[in-house]
C-alpha cells in the first residue's frame, strides 16, 4: 500500500544504524513501489558533507548492506534523487534554518533520532524552536531508551515537553519482524489456539534469542548495558508480552499497548536463583568478551537465562523461561509454547511421553511449527511419534516470501502512515525498566560476577540447571 508523500529527516544520517538498516530499508521500499512521488529523505549530522557526498555514502551503504532481489538496475540512481544532506549542530544554532528551508510545506514530516539518547532533548527542542516540527510531525527514537527507570522517565518527560505521545514512535525493531506480527495473527486470527492458551494447558514457555556475533566493535556501548538492558528489557520483554497478553478488542495502537502494559505490570520480581548471567570466553583461540569490551575485568553479562511468572488468572503457575546471549552455537531465535501432557494415556507406558509444542521461529527460516503426536506408521502396534506440522513462510507463501521485509522497512512506513501499534508507549518502557532495575541492582549489591561460557556453546551450565531443576529442558540451539 503506498504511503502519502513525506519529508524524512534522519539525524545521525551518517551513522551505523542509518547505513546498515534505515537507508537500505528505505531503498527496498522504493523498489517495492511504496515510496510516493515527492518523498524526500534528508540525512542530517555534524559531519561536513554535501548532497553529492551523502548520496555516494548512501549508494555504498546499499551496495554493502543489501538492496534486495526485487531492485532492478538503475533503480538506485532514481532513489538517490530523493536524498539530500544538511550539516546540523544538534547542540547549537548552525544548520537549522537551512534544514527548515529544505522541507516542503503540507507534507508529513518525520524526524528520526538515530543518535544517542543524550541528544534527544536538544533535537526535540530545536525542532520546535526553529519551527521545523508542528503538531502533526512525528519523531522516531531508537533504543536504548534510557539506562534505567530514572533515565527513561527523564527522557519521556523531555520528549513530552515538545511532542504529544501520539507523535512519538519508540522503536523496538523486534515488533517489526514478520514472524512477530504473525504471532498475533496466529493467536487472534484462529479459534484453535486461544482456548488452550493458558495455565491449564500450557506447561511452560521458552523464549530464546541466540546470536553468534559477539560485541566486537560496539564494546563501549555494550559494556555499560549488558544483555539484560540490551536485549531482555526490550526485545524479549516485547515477545513475552505478545505471547502472554489478553486479546485486545481491536488491532489498534492503544488497545494493543494497554494489554502489553498489563502483562509487564503482572510480572513478579525475579528471584536471584532464577536468573543466570554469563560471559563468553574464547580461551585464547577466539576473543573473549573482556577483550571485545576492552576491559580485562569487566563483569558485564553477554548472556542471560531467567525464569519469570506472569501473575494473573491466565498464567498463574506457568513459568516463562527467557534466554539470550552472544557468541552462542547458532543464530536461532524462537518462541516455544510447550503444552501439557495429555491427562491420561490410553496407549500405556510403552507409547512414550508426548507433548504438543508450538514453535514460532523468528530467525532464520521464519515460520511456525506445531508438533503433533500420531501413530508410528506400520504394523508394529500402537506406537506414538511426534511429527511437525510445518509452516515455513518460504514454503507456504511461495518464492516471493523468501525476501521477508526487514523490520525497519515495515516500521518506518508505519511512522509515515501514523500507525503506532508496533511502537512502544512511554508507560510500557517505564514499566519494563521498573521490572528490570531491581534485578540489576541485586547483582550489584551482591557483587555477583557472570559465569564464563565457551564461545560456540549454549551458554553456561547453570542455565541448563535452571531448567533441569524444574524437570524441564531447553530446546536445542541450532
Ligand atoms: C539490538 C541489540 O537491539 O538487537 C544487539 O542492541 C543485537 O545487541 C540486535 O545484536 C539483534 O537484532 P536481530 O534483528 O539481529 O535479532
Amino acid at each position: 500500500i503506498p504511503v502519502d508523500p513525506f519529508d524524512l529527516v534522519i539525524f545521525g544520517g551518517t551513522g551505523d544504524l542509518a547505513r546498515r538498516k534505515i537507508l537500505p530499508g528505505l531503498f527496498r521500499r522504493f523498489c517495492a513501489g511504496q515510496m510516493p512521488e515527492g518523498a524526500q529523505i534528508i540525512g542530517a549530522a555534524r559531519t561536513e558533507m554535501d548532497d553529492a557526498g551523502f548520496r555516494d555514502m548512501v549508494a555504498e551503504a546499499i551496495r554493502e548492506f543489501g538492496g534486495g532481489r526485487s531492485c532492478e538496475d538503475g533503480t538506485l540512481d532514481e532513489f538517490l534523487k530523493l536524498i539530500g544532506y544538511q550539516v546540523v549542530d544538534a547542540k547549537g544554532e548552525d544548520g537549522w534554518k537551512e534544514l527548515k528551508a529544505r522541507l516542503n510545506d503540507g507534507l508529513i514530516r518525520a524526524f528520526y533520532f538515530s543518535v544517542g539518547p543524550s541528544l534527544f532533548g536538544d533535537l526535540a527542542e530545536r525542532l520546535r524552536h526553529f519551527g521545523l516540527a508542528d503538531d502533526d510531525s512525528r519523531v522516531v527514537v531508537e533504543k536504548p531508551f534510557g539506562h534505567d527507570l530514572k533515565t527513561a522517565r527523564a527522557l519521556n518527560a523531555t520528549l513530552a515537553q515538545h511532542f504529544d505521545e501520539t507523535q512519538i514512535y519508540r522503536i523496538d525493531h523486534y515488533l517489526g519482524k514478520e514472524t512477530v506480527q504473525n504471532l498475533m495473527a496466529v493467536r487472534f486470527g484462529n479459534v484453535l489456539f486461544e482456548p488452550l492458551w493458558n495455565a491449564q494447558y500450557v506447561d511452560h514457555i521458552q523464549i530464546t534469542v541466540a546470536e553468534t556475533v559477539g560485541v566486537g566493535g560496539r564494546g563501549g556501548y555494550y559494556d555499560k548495558s549488558g544483555a539484560m538492558r540490551d536485549m531482555v528489557q526490550n526485545h524479549l520483554m516485547q515477545l513475552l508480552c505478545l505471547i502472554a497478553m489478553e486479546p485486545p478488542a481491536r488491532f489498534e495502537p492503544d488497545a494493543v499497548r494497554d494489554e502489553k502494559l498489563k502483562v509487564i505490570r503482572a510480572l513478579d520480581p525475579v528471584l536471584p536463583h532464577h536468573i543466570v548471567r554469563g560471559q563468553y570466553d574464547g580461551h585464547g583461540v577466539e576473543p573473549s568478551y573482556r577483550e571485545d569490551a576492552g576491559d580485562p575485568r569487566s563483569t558485564t553479562e553477554s548472556f542471560i537465562a531467567l525464569k519469570c511468572h506472569v501473575s494473573n488468572w491466565r498464567w498463574a503457575g506457568t513459568p516463562f523461561y527467557l534466554r539470550t546471549g552472544k557468541k552462542l552455537r547458532a543464530r536461532a531465535s524462537e518462541i516455544a509454547v510447550v503444552f501439557k501432557d495429555a491427562p491420561h494415556s490410553i496407549f500405556g507406558a510403552d507409547a512414550g511421553r508426548h507433548r504438543n509444542i508450538l514453535t514460532i521461529r523468528l530467525q532464520p527460516n521464519e515460520g511456525m511449527e506445531l508438533g503433533v503426536t500420531i501413530k508410528e506408521p506400520g504394523p508394529g502396534g500402537m506406537r506414538l511419534v511426534d511429527v511437525p506440522l510445518d509452516m515455513s513462510f518460504a514454503d507456504a507463501l511461495g518464492p516471493d516470501s523468501e525476501e521477508v521485509p526487514d523490520a525497519y522497512e515495515r516500521l518506518i512506513m508505519d511512522v509515515i502512515r501514523g500507525n503506532q501499534t508496533l511502537f512502544m508507549r512511554g508507560d510500557e518502557v517505564e514499566a519494563a525498566w521498573a521490572w528490570t532495575d531491581p534485578i540489576i541492582e541485586g547483582w550489584q549489591n551482591r557483587g555477583e560476577a557472570p559465569k564464563p561460557y565457551d564461545v560456540g556453546s549454549s551458554g553456561p551450565d547453570d542455565s541448563l540447571m535452571l531448567m533441569h531443576r524444574d524437570g524441564r529442558k531447553w530446546r536445542d540451539i541450532r
